[in-house]
């Protein structure tokens, strides 16, 4: 969605390259970034569909490597480790800096269509002067803030997602299979021999996971515990791990 939406903004869009393993390191992003030579760089931890982090020092080291905009799109940041700092922390003195959130994930809010960001005030004036209109209805902040107002019932959820997404990653190497380490609410993994196949397989059984034309995985989204214990079930049931 962000690059299309840069284009129907008329913005360029440059792909950057993430490491092995889907990470990016600060020399990776520094080498990006004089590569590219963005006015806007926009980064995205814990990252979509991989479920990456994103480490702080890769962001220090893009706002050193630029002079432009640098965008955090942090919409699965409730699902990162507690322990972890995350990207607001890096707002103080940095002006530059923009950090995004969502409701639709851990506030299971999708419908409502509400996001928000985190920026100096100025930048926040500036966005309201080029942001495209009819955003947000009223009813739909009014929505947002009554959320707000109920966040721990909205988010009672998050630990035990955190709880079977980790559990997937443990699981799924006895079946076969490779997943990578995630700090959102799903967990992409490899291993696959036939994708399409096995998420045809899967669906047949009731479970829906998605296929994002990544050779050789697929990525599920962590559940309730029974909801992930049968899809645990359903991939044991159906096989489909590459020799
Ligand atoms: C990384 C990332 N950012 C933003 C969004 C969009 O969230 P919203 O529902 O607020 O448009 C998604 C949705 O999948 C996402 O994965």
């Amino acid at each position: 969605m962000h690059s299309i939406l840069a284009g129907a903004t008329g913005t360029t869009w440059v792909e950057g390259r993430r490491d092995a393993g889907f990470e990016i390191s600060p020399d990776t992003v520094v080498r990006e970034i004089e590569r590219i030579s963005p006015d806007l760089v926009f980064l995205c931890g814990p990252n979509n569909p991989t479920g990456t982090g994103l480490g702080l020092d890769t962001i220090r080291a893009a706002y050193d490597a630029t002079d432009g905009i640098v965008f955090v799109d942090a919409a699965y940041a409730e699902f990162m480790p507690t322990d972890e700092e995350n990207a607001l922390s890096l707002l103080p003195g940095r002006e530059r800096l923009i950090v995004s959130r969502t409701m639709s994930k851990a506030f299971a809010f999708a419908g409502a269509r509400v996001g928000y960001m985190a920026a100096d005030p100025a930048v926040v004036d500036a966005l309201r002067l080029v942001r495209l209109p009819y955003h947000l209805s009223a009813l739909t902040q009014a929505a947002a803030i009554a959320a707000l107002a109920h966040a721990g019932e909205m988010l009672a959820m998050v630990d035990e997602i955190k709880a079977q997404r980790d559990r997937i990653g443990r699981e799924l190497p006895a079946l076969g299979f490779s997943p990578w380490p995630s700090e959102a609410n799903f967990v992409l993994f490899g291993g696959v021999a036939d994708p399409d196949r096995t998420w045809a397989d899967l669906l047949e059984r009731d479970v829906l996971v998605r296929n994002l034309s990544i050779p050789n995985t697929l990525r599920v989204s962590a559940g309730t515990e029974a909801e992930t214990s049968e899809f645990l079930s359903a991939l044991a049931g159906v096989g489909g791990a590459a020799a």
